[in-house]
């Protein structure tokens, strides 16, 4: 076993199942509680003032008149905010960004929270907010990417693993026959999970509760605990439901700080919610990005260099890096390979990780490139993935842990009918007369993992409790993970019952980089493999038992009792190997995560390839996606149904980048023109069809004790490229911008329309 990661781990009969969501009932019937459905004795709420200019100061605010409205209790601002213990400016966790929590009358974006008002009524504070009136000085906005040029820099640490660049650059671009040089943007997209940031906060001398979602429970207690000088143990999280996080949710934001702070100023429980409009400021945000991908290819079509300069914007007062470049670095065989980010500073909040950072951005780039450099070379899109398949990681030379992209190719091509597509553009017409086109893209998507822990308790009765604190931001976390517990003890589902979501439980780590299912899983898993084996070392020791002497590595527990795997009929039950020891229930604890060095020896990966039809209006434009295939391996499967959900989630998504979602400033004021529902587009049902999701099979003995990859965020990867290039393969134009909206279209447009265009 010398180069295997864990022994694999035995699944029993729940892994593998379609079930139905635990919380399912709960949620649709309004029983389920999320943060702010909390409501304490004595709540006052907390609403916050933003600004409205993206840079400069704010000069004055009407404090009295806020204060004097009924109803209003306190008015904080810079000149009076309490102290915060922990320097707003630090980091205390690994998700952590600066906080603006009124540190002083700058304005460092658009959004910024400038002022909180309490009051007796949401109401109340929410016209005292507005009493404000703030008056401004404001500095020339900066939010575009050309804005501010002079500031760009390199970011450290952010390049290839190994180093900025492998093989030869030069070589490889001198053996190239053919190049490409293109340059791709994409806009900035604001998370907007449907429930929107929120905190109920209440103080007990120097305890704090929070009822508030998390992707990361510990380390939000850490966090909380930080800035108010507190032990982390002082701070409970309570965050059993989520509505969508995606990345967001894992970073303490300024108002949630404040609205902490106010309830301890005020010794009141203290609640706030961001305002739809207030999502798209100080909780992260995808950043905009420019892209510009240099690719040659042999008289074989081999690649011989790709070479990708990411340009990504930042806040002026943090960093955090897009590392969209790196995504081209991972799928194909080039000779020759180098990424590069620079960071430019905007008028902008902080971007943060949004699903899938660096590969949905670096993807919808990439993809496109490959695209062009196949027109370029003459064959088919896919055709070129396979010449260029990587069969180890570029680079670096490491094998994948598994790979089954291969697989993914050919059972997403064969359900999509791509065999036969006209390699020229503009070949396909409909009878309707629309203008049809089929692309493709690849999808990778890395398999991190987290650091958790978890306990199981086995019952007299039969049933369990586990217990860890994981987080279901809507991705089915209560269902996958306690069919993972159950079949550590032979368990069915039912006869499991399963806490998440509470600080004060084991850490179950953070439900991020679609790692949350592997790790948490894996913690679970052990905790009940530690019940089986103490169970084993009880019977195996005991001349009473029928196992006794049977050693304890061929032990399986099943439907309530422990047996021999070799011989059957030599078995107990649980229930009799606690009672004869005196036991009326029996504890495990168990831990996951991943040794560095085990990550040194594999590159682990999931992939997919999506395939896209769209129809073109050629009178109108409108782009409509007819259809998508997605065919994914990402390791072992725990649930289907979920599963699915999640890739298909993903390829929305996807879609959503691809065609709609962009943050939209006005230059002047440097304020997001579109931040609301109403403007800022996101794919509703009518906009999505012919979505089918295939899952291939792929056993990894590397990646993790469970064999789990994770699904989370690969979806949304490959499905941008392949519905640029379809559009592409429609029209015969190629935008190099997403999302790729009419007015794109409407301009080049050849007139196609036998009916005869009027463009
Ligand atoms: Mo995700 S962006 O790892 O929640």
């Amino acid at each position: 076993m010398s180069d295997t990661l864990s022994p694999q781990i035995r699944f029993g009969s729940n892994a593998g199942q379609p079930a139905t969501r635990r919380d399912g009932i709960a949620k649709v019937t309004g029983v389920a509680t999320f943060a702010a459905d909390n409501n304490p004795e004595g709540l006052l709420y907390a609403v916050y003032a933003h600004a409205k200019i993206a840079r400069g100061r704010v000069s004055h605010l009407d404090r009295a008149a806020a204060e004097a409205h009924p109803g209003v209790t306190h008015v904080i601002t810079p000149q009076n905010r309490p102290e915060l213990q922990g320097d707003p400016s630090a980091k205390p966790t690994m998700f952590s960004f600066r906080t603006e929590v009124l540190q002083d009358n700058t304005v460092r974006y658009a959004g910024q929270p400038i002022a909180l008002v309490l009051g007796e009524t949401l109401e109340a504070a929410t016209e005292g907010a507005r009493l404000l009136a703030p008056q401004y000085v404001a500095d020339p906005a900066r939010v575009g990417l050309d804005d501010n040029a002079a500031t760009s820099f390199e970011p450290s640490g952010f390049g290839l693993p190994g180093g900025e660049s492998h093989g030869d650059l030069e070589a490889g671009h001198a053996a190239a026959i053919r190049s490409i040089d293109v340059s791709y943007e994409t806009a900035a997209q604001y998370h907007n999970a449907m429930e929107t940031h929120a905190v109920v906060a209440q103080w007990d001398e120097d305890r704090l509760t929070l009822d508030i979602p998390s992707q990361a429970l510990n380390l939000s207690c850490a966090a909380y605990g930080y800035f108010f000088g507190i032990p982390p143990q002082n701070v409970t999280v309570r965050s059993p439901y989520l509505g969508g996080g995606f990345g967001s949710k894992a970073i303490p934001t300024g108002p949630q700080v404040l609205a902490i702070l106010a309830a301890r100023m005020t010794q009141r429980p203290v609640k706030l919610m961001f305002t739809r409009q207030q999502m798209f400021g100080p909780a992260g945000h995808r950043g905009a990005t420019r892209q510009r991908l240099r690719m040659g290819v042999d008289d074989t079509a081999a690649l011989t260099v790709i070479d990708h300069d990411g340009l990504a914007e930042t806040s002026t007062f943090d960093d955090f890096v897009e590392p969209a470049a790196n995504a081209s670095q991972g799928l194909y065989a080039a000779s020759a390979l180098r990424a590069s980010h620079r960071l430019v500073r905007l008028d902008v909040g902080t971007p943060g990780p949004m699903r899938a950072p660096g590969e949905a951005s670096g993807s919808a780039a990439l993809e496109c490139a490959m695209d062009e450099m196949a027109e370029a070379a003459g064959i088919d899109p896919l055709e070129f993935r396979l010449r260029n398949y990587a069969e180890t990681q570029p680079g670096t030379g490491l094998p994948f842990s598994s790979k089954a992209l291969r697989e993914c190719y050919a059972q997403g091509a064969e359900r999509f009918g791509w065999e036969g597509r006209p390699l020229a553009p503009l070949q396909m017409q409909d009878s309707d007369g629309l203008l049809t086109g089929w692309g493709m893209g690849a999808a990778l998507f890395p398999c991190p993992m987290f650091a958790a822990e978890a306990r199981a308790t086995l019952r007299p009765d039969g049933t369990a409790l586990f217990e860890t604190s994981a987080v279901d931001m809507g991705q089915g976390a209560w269902t996958s993970l306690a069919q993972i517990a159950a079949d550590s003890l032979g368990l069915t589902l039912d006869q499991v019952e399963f806490h998440a979501g509470h600080s004060s439980l084991p850490d179950g780590g953070v439900a991020g980089g679609s790692g949350h299912t592997a790790t948490a899983g894996g913690a679970l898993h052990a905790a009940g493999g530690d019940v089986v084996r103490q169970l084993g070392e009880l019977a195996t020791a005991d001349p009473a038992s029928p196992l006794y002497g049977a050693g304890n590595t061929s032990l399986v527990a099943r439907d309530g009792w422990l047996l021999m795997e070799e011989d059957e009929s030599r078995r107990e039950r649980f229930a009799d190997i606690l009672a004869r020891a005196g036991q009326t229930e029996m504890t495990g604890t168990g831990r996951a995560g991943r040794a560095p060095e085990d990550a040194m020896r594999h590159a682990m990966n999931s992939h997919g390839a999506v395939f896209a039809e769209v129809k073109v209006d050629p009178d109108l434009c409108q782009v409509r996606v007819t259809r998508l295939v997605g065919a994914f391996a990402a390791g072992r499967i725990i649930n289907p149904r979920l599963t699915e959900s999640q890739l298909m989630g993903g390829m929305i998504w996807g879609t959503s980048f691809a065609l709609h979602e962009a943050a939209r400033h006005d230059p002047r004021s440097g304020r997001i023109v579109n931040a609301d529902f109403a403007g800022y587009h996101v794919p509703v049902n009518a906009d999505v069809s012919g979505l089918e999701v295939i899952t291939v099979h792929e056993d990894d003995p590397y990646v993790n004790a469970l064999g789990i990859k994770g699904v989370g965020e690969i979806g949304v990867v490959g499905t941008v490229g392949a519905i640029g290039n379809a559009i592409w393969h429609a029209t015969g134009k190629r935008v190099r911008h997403f999302p790729i909206r009419i007015a794109d279209l409407l301009i080049a447009l050849p007139p196609a329309d036998p009916r005869g265009s009027g463009l």
